[in-house]
């Protein structure tokens, strides 16, 4: 795309009311909220949402601005709390949002509390994960995340454990991550570990018969029938939007059981698999979030744009719930692909900022093939930008 489109400030306000505020993107995991009062903070562009477990046990994602004059009520990026009590004027909201006390404005004879909630954003709780949507008219996510039930269910990611999340900070704008996520033509000269142990890298002409064999035996191998079903509709293809869900399953060459340094399991299997089917499953579940899951451990990514040219690639890594560490995974074992992977990630998106932001700057032809996602991609973007700019 035309560097205008990374550069200006105009287009990333237009982009993130019109595009990032009305997609689910993950918020968390449900293990992350255990008790009533604990919470965690999601922070998108300039806004900030406590995700809360409240007293009834229900999940809230709260507009973290009072309703008062609008100063944050939560400070901390996670913790546990009784109440959000705002450091301004010491308005206090119960864990649900509403506001219980507002001092001395009694005074203000047509003062009402219950007026003045924090302000919500939707949620979605699927499997142990936490979805939001900053639009209150944004289409449901859970139908079309129901027709990935057999192949995300294979995980058990309700029962599932956050071994280790990283937030790395990239110096670009957030397209520029994301369109690096949704092709693998980098994978082979960016990523050689990597490249080594996923067919995706490789044409899919070359892969096919490898794959084919990989999905054959999936079902019996994995224990999961039907673990191999693809499923695509994202992007303009989605149900509803900002809604996009994908299942796919690519293969894992010889000598890999999993993606780790030396191919061996570094966790035990997760959920229902009963064993390694040299594959593992590829999903997307709204524009921004992705998850690559092999059988004995997920990594999920999510990209958030933090300012023009900031963005927090988030990573994820789930094990089984049982999984103890040090016993039965080690940290370093277990991150170490997507750790080396995303650090050589960020380095190449940082070379991509920079010299595509320049004026001498024009768009290539993209390969039909590896980059045909990220066509996918910037053509729902283009449409959504040209309904707003009209
Ligand atoms: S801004 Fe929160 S109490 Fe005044
Ligand atoms: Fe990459």
């Amino acid at each position: 795309m035309n560097s205008y489109f990374y550069r200006s400030p105009l287009v990333y306000e237009l982009e993130l009311h019109n595009l990032v505020f009305k997609s689910w993107i993950y918020a968390a995991h449900i293990t992350e909220l255990p008790n009533p009062g604990d919470f965690v903070l999601l922070e998108v562009g300039e806004e900030s949402l406590i995700i809360v477990r409240d007293r009834n046990n229900e999940i809230h994602a709260l507009i973290n601005i009072c309703r008062h004059r609008g100063a944050r009520v939560c400070e901390k990026l996670k913790g546990h709390s009784k109440t959000f009590v705002c450091p301004y004027h010491g308005w206090t909201y119960s864990l649900d949002g509403t506001l219980r006390s507002a001092r001395h404005m009694e005074m203000r004879k047509d003062f009402n509390r219950a007026d003045f909630p924090l302000k919500r954003a939707k949620v979605l709780v699927h499997m142990g994960l936490i979805f939001v949507n900053l639009d209150e008219q944004a289409a449901d996510l859970s139908g079309p995340l129901s027709k990935i039930d057999v192949q995300l269910g294979a995980y058990d990611l309700k029962n599932a454990k956050v071994a280790h999340k990283q937030i790395y900070k990239v110096d670009a704008n957030w397209k520029y991550c994301l369109e690096n996520y949704l092709e693998c033509y980098h994978c082979k000269t960016a990523h050689p570990h990597y490249a080594r142990i996923h067919t995706l890298a490789d044409l899919d002409e070359d892969a096919k018969d490898f794959d084919a064999a990989m999905r054959a035996r999936a079902s019996v191998e994995t224990g999961v029938a039907g673990i191999e079903k693809e499923y695509r509709k994202i992007y303009s293809a989605a149900e509803a939007f900002g809604a996009c869900v994908q299942a796919t399953r690519y293969g894992l060459y010889d000598g890999y059981l999993t993606g780790s340094e030396d191919g061996q399991a570094v966790g035990p299997l997760m959920g229902k698999m009963k064993g390694y089917d040299g594959g593992a499953s590829d999903f997307q579940f709204g524009p921004l979030t992705f998850m690559l899951s092999y059988p004995d451990h997920c990594v999920l990514y999510r990209f958030i744009p933090r300012g023009q040219n900031k963005t927090d690639m988030e990573v994820v890594w789930f094990v089984n719930g049982d999984a103890v560490e040090g016993e039965n995974y080690e940290i370093n074992r277990l991150t170490w692909l997507w750790d080396q992977t995303t650090l050589e990630d960020k380095y190449i998106i940082s070379r991509n900022s920079e010299g595509a932001s320049s004026d001498f700057f024009e768009p290539g032809p993209l390969h039909p093939e590896f980059e045909q996602t990220l066509m996918m991609f910037i053509d729902w973007y283009l449409d959504v930008m040209q309904s707003v700019i009209k």
